[in-house]
């Protein structure tokens, strides 16, 4: 631990100064993770983040019924704790950064709140499909210690009119009742462009139900929307966002990690990951798993425990035959 940071720490703890302690304490977990201390890394995070080492299960947090379409009575929303944290993700270092400085954020809402400066928690997160929008989700509530409340969009969309709308307010009111990560998926289904031809009028009155209310959101939840038609997000959407983060697909490196991580005492002796992520280029994360455990199927059908490079090359192959968008 670089001598500087603990210097910090300490005048930080001494000064009683929150955000140069917290900070101070990031820069000591970034450092442990460049050394691959990745246990103590996440351990230190969730200490620094919740505030104690130990994790809540869904069923010791007390949580108020979900909200319910007013006509079925189906739940408007599915609740679930998560174990996947953003270490546990291959991303690259600024978005990976960018979700830990958001998470570590929220700890210092109150001092935020106090000097006037506006908390971020409005995140809307865009990219091709398969690259980690709804795991990024998932792994910051897990950050968080929170629980991830899904939209079910299915449910919101209702065919009597102005009933979405009316949905869209109680999924809203619930995001305000606790601290949640309330994810939208599929957001382009309730945001798309309000100009849009084929429009009746109930379209323009979700979007504009939506803007309000995202507008007006100031709860104690992070409210993410995720996209993989940002193209038809209306154009008034983008700005009501504390934070827009475009989530790419993994580079020639990233892959060939995804494939190592997922092949961890899974793999034959000369096992390429390299060429493996050769031939994935381009592809989405989702392509480099779906490899992984085609050739983790094919090597279980022979009755071993452990992928051979063909064994994964045949996987890499059937990931580049097949469809991902
Ligand atoms: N960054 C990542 N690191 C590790 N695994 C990933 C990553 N991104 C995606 N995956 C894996 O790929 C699969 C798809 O991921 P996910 O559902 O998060 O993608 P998405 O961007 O939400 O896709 P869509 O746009 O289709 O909803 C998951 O099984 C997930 O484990
Ligand atoms: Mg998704």
């Amino acid at each position: 631990m670089a001598g500087r940071h603990l210097k910090a720490l300490l005048a930080a703890h001494r000064d009683r100064d929150d955000l140069a302690f917290r900070r101070a304490a990031q820069a000591i977990i970034e450092e442990e993770e460049a050394k691959r201390h990745v246990v103590l890394a996440q351990d230190l995070r969730r200490l620094l983040v919740s505030g104690s080492g130990d994790r809540l299960s869904l069923s010791e947090i007390p949580l108020p019924d979900p909200p319910k379409d007013r006509d079925s009575a189906v739940p408007l929303v599915d609740v679930a704790m998560s174990d996947r944290f953003v270490g546990d993700l291959i991303l690259n270092q600024e978005l990976a950064h960018t979700l830990r400085e958001l998470a570590i954020e929220v700890g210092l809402w109150g001092t935020l709140d106090a000097v006037g400066v506006p908390r971020r928690n409005r995140i809307l997160l865009y990219g091709p499909p398969g690259c980690g929008k709804t795991s990024i989700a998932s792994a910051l509530a897990a950050e968080l210690g929170r629980p991830l409340v899904t939209v079910r969009i299915d449910s919101v969309v209702s065919s009597y009119l102005g009933e979405t709308a009316s949905n869209l307010r109680r999924v809203m009111e619930f995001a305000r009742s606790g601290p949640y990560v309330v994810l939208f998926d599929e957001f382009d289904s309730l945001g798309k462009d309000r100009d849009d031809p084929s429009d009746h009028g109930e379209l323009r009155r979700v979007v504009n139900a939506m803007l309000q209310l995202i507008d007006g959101y100031t709860g104690p939840s992070i409210i993410v929307a995720a996209t993989n038609h940002e193209q038809v997000l209306d154009n008034a959407l983008w700005r009501r966002f504390d934070e827009v983060l475009n989530i790419p697909p993994p580079d020639h490196s990233q892959m060939t990690e995804l494939i190592q991580r997922l092949l961890v005492g899974r793999r034959a002796e000369n096992v390429d990951e390299l060429a493996a992520a050769d031939g994935l280029v381009g592809l989405p994360h989702a392509a480099g798993e779906y490899a992984v455990h085609s050739a983790l199927r094919v090597a279980v059908a022979d009755g071993r425990m452990h992928a051979t490079q063909s064994d994964l090359m045949q996987g890499v192959r059937r990931a580049g035959s097949r469809r991902w968008s």
